[in-house]
């Protein structure tokens, strides 16, 4: 790997770049897409495809100081009868909208908290959604379960709504970090979600930790992870924390005087990294790491590795339809987001039509753009051939634009006929060399959405 003072000299430590699970990022949608644009994209998908369904539940029992998503406490089931309800109708709609024979290739439940829902409600939603289309043959339903949440009868009726993957949010064992972070976990009640969700059968288990958290030490995350290991997940997501109290204000209760420096955020990256990797783990892409034979390990072997709003995907379906307040759906046309307000999603979908605040059309450069940014973050280099043959672009130019990239990175990147390689030693500045081919500006908008490149 290139030494620290090479990364810092790149810009490494104080670039605030996007996490490109879109491109355009989500800050650059606009209200001139509307929910006509979400039913005339949604009518186009074609008779008999197979498309993914993302199920947003905006609400948790306990808010996390840490956590940057968008998400309501709630004390009790009443407003999540409420949103129930709102669910059913807009599955409702889309099932209207959608062509006979549509299959679903993916189905992800993910929040706030979805396993907040009672196993009455988890019957109901499954039933729902089977009405807008059955699974396909080989289909993957996963469900984000906060170990907190989950009991017997909601783990069994997960299962037999068809959940064959689960992700359970850890973030770190280490008491003292939990006190900082506001999230109490033990060991042991992580241990036992995990064993009650095997216990149903479902084998397949994502775990997500936290690099870059309050008094996070070397030592600490490698005690973490090695707690971590003993639970032998499939997959984990190692995310580096994004410290951003202006948009989630209640990370202000953060200590944020003992938060990592970039420097040091790095260190705890790599260590947490090594750990994986001595214990057999495949690295995909920059911030997960997969056993061999799990399905992103495979994908990412045979160069099928995708990226969406979920993080990285082995998902093949071309559209995926987001359903509930703040989803964002993306299709070949371009990408939809609904309302981010649970108030405002509720009285569209009340009144009949979809609720979509905002959205994005592609242009062919996006989709050129789009690709390589994509490939990047999944394999770490881009093909001129895939550009040229189903993208449209010119090699000439792909050329001069790789070289251009080279340049900026004072010439670390390997360019040839080929196409773009970041070779290892570079891939700490993965997402700093997406940018470059980024032709939005991010000087401004979505201050909120970038976090620091490490
Ligand atoms: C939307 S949460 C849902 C997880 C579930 N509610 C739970 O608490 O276990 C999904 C993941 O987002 C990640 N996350 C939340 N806030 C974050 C932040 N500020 N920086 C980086 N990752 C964050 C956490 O790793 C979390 O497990
Ligand atoms: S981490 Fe999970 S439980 Fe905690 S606030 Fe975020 S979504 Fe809710």
């Amino acid at each position: 790997m290139k030494n620290e003072t090479q990364l810092a000299r790149l810009g490494l430590f104080d670039a605030k770049v996007p996490r490109y699970t879109s491109y355009p990022t989500a800050p650059h949608f606009a209200d001139t897409i509307d929910d006509r644009s979400h039913a005339r994209w949604i009518a186009a998908v074609p008779e008999g495809a197979q498309v993914s369904l993302y199920l947003h539940v905006p609400f948790c029992r306990r808010l996390c100081w840490f956590c940057a998503c968008r998400t309501q406490g709630t004390a009790s089931l009443g407003p999540l009868e409420s949103y129930m309800q709102t669910l059913e109708a807009e599955l409702a709609l889309l099932r209207d909208h959608l062509a006979p024979g549509v299959t679903l290739s993916r189905l992800h439940w993910g929040g706030g908290t979805p396993t907040l829902l009672d196993a009455a409600m988890i019957e109901r939603l499954a039933a729902a959604i089977a009405e807008v289309a059955p699974f396909a043959e080989t289909y993957e339903f996963s469900v984000e379960i906060d170990p907190n949440e989950i009991d017997a009868p909601r783990a069994q009726a997960l299962k037999r709504a068809g959940m064959n993957r689960a992700s359970i949010g850890v973030q770190d064992f280490d008491s003292e970090i939990q006190q900082a972070i506001g999230r109490d976990q033990s060991y042991e009640v992580t241990r036992d979600a995990i064993e009650m969700i095997r216990a149903q059968g479902v084998l397949s288990l994502n775990a997500d930790i936290l690099y870059g958290l309050p008094h996070q030490t070397p030592q600490r995350i490698a005690a973490s992870v090695q707690k971590l290991l003993s639970l032998a997940p499939d997959r984990v997501a190692l995310y580096g924390y994004a410290h951003v109290p202006w948009m989630a204000r209640r990370q202000s209760l953060l200590p944020s005087d003992a938060l990592p420096t970039p420097a040091e955020r790095l260190r705890l990256f790599e260590t947490a990294r090594r750990l994986f990797r001595w214990d057999g783990y495949e690295e995909i892409g920059i911030d997960h790491f997969a056993t061999k034979d799990d399905g992103l390990a495979m994908a990412q072997r045979l160069g099928r590795l995708r990226r969406n709003f979920q993080g990285y995907t082995d998902d093949p379906a071309e559209v995926l339809i987001g359903v509930g307040a703040s989803s964002i759906s993306r299709f070949p046309q371009g990408y939809t987001q609904n309302a981010p307000a649970t108030s405002k999603h509720t009285g569209a979908i009340r009144e009949g039509r979809f609720s979509t605040a905002r959205g994005h059309a592609f242009s062919a450069e996006d989709r050129l753009r789009g690709r390589i940014i994509e490939a990047l973050m999944c394999d770490f280099q881009v093909s001129a051939a895939e550009l040229v043959a189903g993208y449209g672009a010119d090699a000439a130019d792909l050329r001069r634009l790789f070289t251009q990239a080279n340049a900026a990175f004072e010439g670390g990147l390997d360019v040839s006929p080929e196409g773009l390689r970041i070779p290892e030693d570079m891939r700490p500045l993965t997402r700093m060399i997406a940018r470059h081919f980024d032709s939005y500006d991010h000087s401004g908008a979505g201050r909120a959405r970038h976090s620091s490149a490490i």
